[in-house]
């Protein structure tokens, strides 16, 4: 097999986008769009791999360096067409033994499985250089592909440039290819600007090694989502959209019932158990990873959170949280980063965590405030507690020990200790630590005044 390297355009402007963000680092499903193609890149384990970047460069670098560091970088500072930011990555393509996979920043949803089919015919058919193509009912604005008899590709003309008979056909260049390296590099410079756009076309260089004995191959992708480019924000959306449609149909293929695919969104990067319900309005982020047999949603917002099995999620939001097997969470709880929900522990309507454990068997099931908190197992915690963390200058810690009782409306004034089996009444504000076994009350005396009302000027009312 030969080595592979992959380079990946992505200076074009974006224009469209009207977005001071660079186009190829907006999102689709939480990835930058350029980092989806380097991430799909690296299943065809690529030697080495070449960004050309232009507009942001420099925040694009940035952004793929940290995920993929060994990925390097060519500036094209005038942007004078895909072939002219091919010329500026030369030095970098004559350095390229074997092949290399060209793809473009901004088509963020092509599969691996493309890429290797792609390189497959490449090799197969001996060509110099194989196009990745598709077919499409409105072709409109896309480089067309000519075919000789023999089936291989003779060139691609730009819409543009087209004669009203090239317009007719249907099937386009995504903007995929494969390359002999040496081909490819000894042409580049051949190019010549002398189109509509005054731009030097990368398409070109298909024609110009064609003309020097080389075979050109056409690969039909036959999906042709795979190959959109994105460069409106209603392109975004629609690949989007895309990739969750995808996505859904993978876990329902994988035994997760998902009632209504259209209003659930489930990112690539998220994992599911089998015999998992996802209702409506159920979203999950990020690196989410649900175990079998939970029931998430009706709305639900799950960002980098781990649910293990037989999890109830109903109504709230999650993020960088884990939630044990067995565990209840809602309706209308906020889980926040660092929480832990132990198993069976349920935490009810109303009820925020933040970096706090709720041991296994807890209950706070009505509106509560865990912040900073160890909780161990079986411990109650009534209605209205709120664990009075934050002095407005630093944040301490609350400890509940196992089998505590909390009443309702206790406040928890950390740092401070409840110990094991401990109760403290309702209505205290606890703020020295309660040892186990004991009763803590802080509240004051009731004063009960008999026939009072009868005596005060609210006799007489009814
Ligand atoms: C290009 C193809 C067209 C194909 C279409 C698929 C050419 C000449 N035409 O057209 O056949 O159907 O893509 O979407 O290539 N880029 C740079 N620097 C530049 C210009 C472009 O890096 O100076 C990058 C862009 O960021 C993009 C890619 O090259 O990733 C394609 O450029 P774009 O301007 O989108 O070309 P299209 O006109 O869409
Ligand atoms: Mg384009």
């Amino acid at each position: 097999m030969k080595p592979i390297s992959i380079l990946i355009l992505a200076a074009g402007k974006g224009t469209r986008m009207k977005s001071s963000l660079p186009k190829v680092l907006h999102p689709v499903c939480g990835i930058p769009m350029v980092e989806r193609v380097v991430r799909t890149g690296q299943f065809v384990r690529p030697s080495s791999v070449c960004v050309v970047v232009g507009h942001g460069g420099e925040q694009v670098k940035q952004v793929i360096h940290q995920k993929f560091p060994k990925t390097q970088f060519v500036s094209q500072s005038v942007q004078d067409g895909s072939g002219g930011a091919v010329r500026q990555a030369l030095s970098w393509l004559k350095k390229q033994k074997g092949l290399v996979l060209l793809a473009c920043g901004d088509a963020p949803l092509i599969s691996a499985q493309s890429f290797k089919e792609l390189i497959h015919a490449h090799v197969k058919d001996n060509n110099r250089a194989t196009v990745l193509t598709t077919k499409m009912p409105n072709p409109y604005g896309y480089g067309r592909i000519l075919r000789s008899k023999d089936g291989s590709v003779e060139k691609i003309v730009e819409h543009l440039d087209a004669n009203p008979r090239e317009l007719e056909i249907n099937e386009i260049n995504t903007g995929t290819y494969c390359f002999d390296a040496a081909a490819l590099a000894h042409v580049i410079p051949k190019l010549k600007n002398n189109n509509v756009k005054k731009e030097y076309y990368l398409t070109d260089t298909l024609e110009l090694l064609r003309q020097e004995g080389g075979r050109i191959g056409g690969l039909i992708c036959v999906d042709p989502d795979e190959t959109m480019g994105i460069n409106s924000r209603a392109e975004l959306a629609k690949a989007e959209i895309a990739l969750y449609r995808r996505k859904a149909e993978a876990l329902m293929a994988a035994g997760v019932t998902i009632v209504d695919p259209k209003s659930t969104y489930v990112a690539d990067t998220v994992k599911v158990g089998s015999d998992t319900v996802l209702w409506p309005q159920t979203f999950l982020l990020g690196q989410t990873k649900v175990g079998s047999g939970c029931q998430i949603g009706p709305w639900a917002h799950i960002q980098d959170t781990q649910i293990e099995n037989r999890v109830i999620f109903q109504s709230s939001f999650s993020e960088g949280a884990l939630i044990r097997s067995g565990a209840r969470v809602g309706p209308y709880s906020r889980v926040r980063p660092g929480s832990e929900v132990g198993r069976n522990a349920h935490l009810g309507n109303f009820s925020e965590i933040k970096k706090s454990t709720l041991g296994e068997g807890s209950k706070a099931n009505h509106l509560t405030y865990l912040g900073d908190a160890t909780i161990g197992k079986n411990v109650n915690i009534g209605a209205g507690t709120i664990t009075c963390n934050y002095d407005g200058v630093k944040k301490y810690p609350t400890q509940i020990q196992d089998n505590a009782f909390i009443g309702s409306n206790v406040n928890l004034i950390a740092p401070v200790r409840v110990g094991a089996h401990a109760v403290v009444g309702a209505g205290s504000s606890i703020n020295k630590d309660v040892p186990a076994w004991s009763l803590a009350l802080e509240r004051s005396v009731q004063v009960t005044k008999k026939n009072w009302a009868k005596a005060s000027k609210r006799k007489g009312k009814k």
